[in-house]
């Protein structure tokens, strides 16, 4: 993750495609209920900071930074939609599924919430490959007040925020060092038939 972005602009084109591939990810019966928020110019990042985040992390830590997070001039925020989930399932071509016609609420697994993660995951990936720096951060309060200046629905869910500009600094001042430490090693991680 990068934590340090300079203002420079993207280049609009490069920044359609990153989305679109990203997109293509894999989606749950493809129901597609996964869509991108593009916040690109500053009044509008300015809008999302400020009805997304608590206390003084916006006005003023991070609103003087220069090259700082906020710095980002692309802001992508990933929403899933459960709704598009439940009516997807609820297709004939679903009738067998033992997620058809359930609600949103008793599913397992919220497959929305998976394929926001995969669409998001694939944005990092690509976003890196293009040599960009990228952040996915979380959002810090109930967004139902900045989906509602955009328009959107109050059923969605809005998984976090990807910021995206061309890194500053140096990797070491990018990295949150602190949390390098916290290890566990891949044969912890993998357990062989039994946990
Ligand atoms: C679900 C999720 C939420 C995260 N939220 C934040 C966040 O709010 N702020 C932040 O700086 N990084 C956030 N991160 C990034 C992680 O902190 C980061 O992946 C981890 O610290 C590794 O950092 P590195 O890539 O710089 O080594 C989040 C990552 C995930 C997967």
């Amino acid at each position: 993750m990068t934590r340090r972005f300079s203002a420079t602009a993207l280049d609009d084109a490069l920044v359609r495609r990153l989305l679109a591939e990203a997109l293509v990810a894999p989606s749950a019966g493809s129901s597609r209920g996964v869509d991108f928020v593009l916040l690109d110019t500053p009044a509008d990042r300015h809008n999302f900071y400020s009805l997304t985040t608590v206390g003084d992390w916006y006005e003023i830590s991070y609103q003087n930074e220069t090259d700082g997070i906020l710095s980002a001039p692309v802001l992508v925020i990933p929403v899933a939609d459960p709704e598009r989930y439940v009516q997807r399932y609820g297709r004939r071509d679903k009738a067998a599924s033992s997620l058809s016609g359930l609600p949103a609420e008793e599913w397992l697994t919220p497959y929305w919430l998976v394929d926001a993660a995969f669409a998001t995951m694939q944005l990092l990936l690509l976003a890196e490959d293009a040599g960009l720096g990228a952040l996915f951060h979380r959002l810090h309060r109930d967004p139902a007040d900045w989906l509602a200046t955009i328009g959107a629905p109050d059923t969605v869910i809005p998984i976090g925020a990807v910021a995206l500009g061309l890194p500053a600094g140096t990797s070491a001042q990018r990295s949150l060092t602190e949390t390098a430490t916290i290890k566990r090693s891949t044969e912890e991680r993998v357990h062989r038939a039994a946990w």
